[in-house]
């Protein structure tokens, strides 16, 4: 882009993270705070939808003044102010979309609604210029397991998605299972570096009707019955080989769908994004993977992969320069689909 640079305020507290960031062009982070409540969560072994709430009202105006201010700006610099809209935990997302109205009202700002799940997929495009769609996109988190053609810049087909357990929620129930803690998914990354990932024979599910469908709770079961199996036979479990089987087992199905989906549509560009992106043993499969086939793989660095509003700001960007504006009647859309605009 040439010209005066666009600078966007995007705000995230669809979940457990109250996030502010300033982005220019939609690839350079200025500044990206985030403030994580899961140590309030740890203590319940999960989010409590209430409590997030009410840690995202408190926290939200420190947020986002410090956003500002690592930014060396105020809002008077800034050309737009954007905040996930949806999908997520209601009462959440209602802290960020309240407080983005409140703030664009006062300054006269523009406001742009942003998908979570296209934030997620727009990571990429930080630190990564010459990264353009097309291309597939797996987006792997807590609460989302889609497979997505990214067309163009907010333009999305979905291939597949989970029937059942996000990705992230499986890693989350086998960490819990196994005495881990939550979040379970780092956790799980690191323990399973000491053990065998071919251990125990866990199934790579299949869904019948759809080679780009996932599902994770027979997998999640699978787990259980062999944790139980054990505990009946007075067998000691060896937690890292449990972890390690299992997080193979669910790494094999995901670069299996996605390299499907790169033979199908003959792109030479793949992105992974969403939290579970930050596995190093799932990026180290998918470098591989690429690899072999001469395809170029992006994934976003660790901070960008979990909850953030760097890459809200990306997403906004490209709605920006389209022309698209929300009104003041912007409201909180729990179950937004991807490519939906309201
Ligand atoms: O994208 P994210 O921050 O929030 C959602 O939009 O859901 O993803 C959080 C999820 C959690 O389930 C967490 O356990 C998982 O990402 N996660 C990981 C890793 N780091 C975070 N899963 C596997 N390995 C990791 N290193
Ligand atoms: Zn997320």
């Amino acid at each position: 882009m040439s010209g005066k640079p666009i600078r966007i305020l995007a705000i995230e507290s669809s979940c457990d993270e109250t996030a502010a960031a300033v982005v220019e062009d939609g690839r350079k982070v200025i500044s990206n705070i985030i403030s994580s409540q899961i140590d309030i969560h740890t203590l319940y072994g999960g989010v409590v939808p209430e409590i997030a709430s009410r840690k995202h009202t408190e926290r939200i105006c420190q947020v986002v003044e410090e956003a500002l201010k690592a930014a060396d700006m105020t809002i008077a610099d800034v050309d737009a102010v954007a905040v996930t809209y949806g999908p997520g935990l209601v009462g959440a997302l209602l802290v960020g979309v309240s407080y983005a109205k409140g703030l664009a009202f006062a300054a006269q700002k523009p406001l742009i609604g942003v998908h979570h799940i296209e934030g997620h997929i727009s990571a990429n495009y930080i630190d990564h210029p010459e990264l353009e769609p097309p291309f597939p996109c797996l987006v792997v988190s807590g609460g989302h397991t889609h497979l997505v053609r990214v067309k163009d810049y907010g333009e999305y087909e979905v291939l597949g998605r989970t029937r059942d357990d996000a990705a992230g929620e499986a890693f989350d129930k086998v960490a819990r299972a196994i005495g881990l803690g939550y979040p379970g998914g780092p956790k799980i990354d690191a323990v399973s570096d000491e053990g065998n990932p071919e251990a125990i024979a866990f199934p790579r599910a299949k869904v019948a009707d759809s080679v780009y469908d996932f599902s994770f709770s027979g997998l999640k079961s699978a787990v259980l019955n062999y944790l139980n199996s054990c505990n009946m036979s007075g067998t000691e479990v060896n937690r890292a080989d449990v972890a390690a089987s299992f997080q193979k087992a669910v790494v094999d199905v995901l670069v299996e769908h996605a390299m499907t989906a790169l033979e199908e549509g003959g792109e030479k560009t793949f992105a992974l994004a969403g939290g579970v992106a930050s596995n190093r043993h799932l990026r180290k499969a998918f470098e591989e993977a690429c690899a072999k086939r001469g395809i170029a793989f992006y994934r976003p660095a660790p901070i960008f992969c979990t909850d953030n509003a760097a890459m809200i700001g990306a997403a906004a960007y490209y709605e920006y320069i389209k022309g698209v504006r929300h009104g003041l009647d912007l409201n909180a859309v729990p179950n937004l689909k991807l490519g939906e605009r309201i």
